[in-house]
């Protein structure tokens, strides 16, 4: 096997760019259990934005507004609404990592960077990806402070430990990029020849399409395998899919849904639920089949099929996983809760299920 060009710890960190990061981050704490650790703004001498990070297991979120009219990224608040702006990779060695991709014809954004303050030395470097979307190439092996330069921990006085909500998610399996019409390959291409990526598999319309609408997929992922980028694209279909909804909302391709890795589903799902999370309805007739399909699994059935959790095997094992509704106004961006005994699928098996369940959502829309 080839030398890996571009050596990947994993997900360092996900960052949204939003309309008010105050407001998402308590969204985020209070619906989806992430403890907030790191603020930046005026009073950490940041002139332009503020930033919210919050942790959960290995996940870090990064929440940013604007403080101004003349931030540089304020446009993409109108194109796209609260989105995710950059996807962050930890790297062993930022400069070598810009290197190797921008050698291989990536586009860059933020060339290698070094800042040194009273925490240490932190490095980074960003190149672009689908839409205007970016991953930064991120080392702070040598870095003490709570997330980055301009960042502080949050006050402990005024965020209590009693207060903690965690649900129990532990870590990013999955981000999906959507992308237009005829561009799929072209992106699992960008991540094969430029990031250094492997293509595990691939759906065409046969496996995800309903009445309506289908959809094409291909899955690349990193040399270590702890990365893996879902890239979907439309496929032609009687009416709208959600992929086209999603590109007609967000004004483009970007990150279409994050899959978070959960030990307890059951006990997750509850927790967000109790916590007014919206998911996507599955009707009954699904697990009047699902028992001939997937025969016996470690859960308790009532308890699945009263969440609304899918279930699919394959000859690994088996997944629980279920979807959000959209965690903004417009039909973009969306969450996973997931659930792995073995399988390392994506649930196809589920796909024609959860597709008519976003269908039912797009027709009440009028977007289907
Ligand atoms: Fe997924």
């Amino acid at each position: 096997m080839a030398a890996d060009h571009l050596p990947l710890r994993r997900i360092d960190y996900v960052k949204f760019f939003v309309g008010n990061a105050r407001q998402s981050a308590y969204f985020y704490r209070n619906a989806f259990g992430f403890d907030v650790i790191g603020y930046g703004g005026l009073e950490t001498g940041m002139k332009n934005e503020a930033g919210y990070v919050l942790r959960q297991g290995h996940i870090t979120l990064v929440l940013v507004s604007p403080l101004n009219s003349d931030h540089p990224e304020n446009d993409r608040l109108m194109l796209h609404g609260d989105g995710v702006k950059d996807v962050a990779l930890e790297v062993e060695n930022v400069g070598a990592a810009y290197e190797a991709t921008i050698s291989r014809g990536a586009t860059s954004v933020v060339e290698p960077t070094v800042i040194q303050d009273d925490d240490g030395i932190y490095e980074y470097a960003t190149i672009m990806t689908y839409g205007d979307t970016r991953h930064t190439f991120v080392n702070h092996d040598q870095y003490k402070g709570v997330f980055a330069p301009g960042y502080r921990p949050i006050d402990p006085a005024r965020y209590r430990e009693e207060t903690r909500r965690p649900v129990g998610l532990k870590a990013i399996d999955h981000i999906v990029g959507n992308v237009e019409l005829g561009k799929m390959d072209e992106w699992v291409h960008f991540y094969e020849h430029v990031m250094g990526f492997t293509q595990l598999v691939h759906f065409d319309d046969n496996d995800i399409s309903t009445e309506y609408s289908a959809l094409m997929s291909k899955v690349v992922q990193n040399g270590n395998g702890r990365i893996k980028f879902p890239i979907n694209e439309p496929a032609h279909g009687v009416r709208k899919s959600q992929i086209d909804e999603y590109l007609d909302f967000y004004n483009g391709p970007g990150v279409q849904h994050i899959a978070m890795i959960t030990g307890d589903i059951i006990e997750t799902v509850s927790a967000m639920a109790d916590n007014d999370v919206s998911f996507l309805f599955v009707p009954d007739s699904y697990y009047d089949a699902l028992q001939d399909r997937i025969g016996n699994i470690d859960e308790d059935m009532a308890r699945v099929a009263e969440l609304g959790i899918l279930v699919d095997r394959d000859e690994e094992g088996y997944l629980l996983q279920i979807f959000t509704k959209p965690v903004e106004d417009r039909p973009t961006v969306f969450f996973e809760v997931i659930q792995r005994h073995g399988s390392r699928g994506f649930g196809v098996g589920n796909f024609k299920a959860l597709f008519e369940a976003i269908e039912r959502e797009q027709d009440i829309r009028g977007t289907l």
